[in-house]
């Protein structure tokens, strides 16, 4: 399975904030936004990922990560000329994916659980057709919502609803078999002139190859698109952090732990970030522990 992380767009929402950088290299409390949609692939397994920006932002995507080399991944680049909608991250990475299943996440994304490494996994190797994870909301408008039938099949998805029939959001995290690249290709814009993820999924829901996996309560997951959700992401970082002296979507911290770097490598990194800082420190003492 390769990884795409979608980490363009124009981040309207946020301006002034993002009037001179990238939405997903904003900080969200002490690293930036793309390490945690990176994790989740890291989580899930995948070493191989592609990285999705604007031409504008495309650069310091590249000087952030380099080549991924350093934690065990190879990274490459892509360039998304205009925000043409999410469905289109699947026609710009398709020499990228080749024949192999993949796994789409948007840079605006954070997902948090202690089991949630197990079900990627799980779903990783179980996958046929495409896996949506759900996640309940308080503010279903503002998603793409899904709605089940009592036997938890997918009924329908709805974009944004203004009357939503149910609190489920399909959260920005896509595993697809490799027929979705040539399903991406009949795509045509939607009215508001963007190759939508919800038909794509729609796709998979009309030939019953589509399954959604409820992340359920017991996990956080924030869309970090507007001031107040970047804050209250921050925040439940923080708190988390500081309660349980861990460190959330430490990118070489998982690469240590999955195995794609050893112990040495990790110590290099920690000594290059200097113990100044104290995520350099974490790394450090994890690396000697
Ligand atoms: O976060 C989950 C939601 O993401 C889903 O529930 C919705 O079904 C899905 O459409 C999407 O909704 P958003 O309103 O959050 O999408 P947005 O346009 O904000 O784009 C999400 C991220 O993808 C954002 O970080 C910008 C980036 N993006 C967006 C577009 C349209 C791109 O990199 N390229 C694009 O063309």
């Amino acid at each position: 399975m390769r990884g795409i992380v979608l980490a363009g767009g124009a981040g309207t929402r946020l301006r002034p904030v993002t009037g001179i950088t990238s939405k997903q290299l904003l900080p969200v409390y002490n690293k930036p936004m793309v390490y945690y949609p990176l994790s989740v692939l890291m989580h899930a397994g995948i070493q191989d990922i592609l990285i999705i920006s604007s031409p504008k932002y495309i650069g310091a995507f590249q000087e952030l990560l380099g080549d991924g080399h350093r934690i065990g991944l190879d990274l490459h680049y892509a360039v998304q000329q205009h925000p043409d909608g999410l469905a289109d991250a699947l026609r710009l990475g398709r020499d990228f994916i080749g024949g192999e299943q993949i796994a789409l996440i948007l840079g605006d994304n954070i997902f948090y659980g202690h089991q949630l490494p197990t079900l990627l996994q799980r779903e990783r190797e179980s996958l046929s057709g495409c896996t949506l994870f759900g996640y309940p909301v308080a503010d279903p408008e503002r998603y793409g919502i899904a709605e089940l039938d009592k036997d938890g099949k997918i009924v329908s998805i709805k974009e944004k609803p203004e009357k939503p029939t149910s609190n489920l959001a399909v959260t920005g995290l896509y595993f697809y078999d490799n027929d979705a690249i040539s399903m991406a290709d009949e795509l045509t814009p939607s009215p508001r002139g963007e190759l939508e993820i919800t038909d794509l999924n729609l796709n998979y829901v009309e030939s019953c190859r589509a399954r959604l996996v409820n992340l359920g309560r017991g996990s956080a997951w924030f869309d970090t698109g507007t001031h107040d959700s970047l804050l209250e992401a921050a925040t439940f970082v923080q708190i988390i952090e500081k309660r349980q002296g861990i460190r959330i979507a430490c990118i070489e911290e998982i690469a240590y732990r999955m195995g794609f770097i050893d112990a040495v490598q990790l110590s290099a990194i920690g000594d290059s970030l200097g113990p100044t800082s104290d995520y350099g420190q974490y790394i450090l003492d994890l690396a000697a522990a």
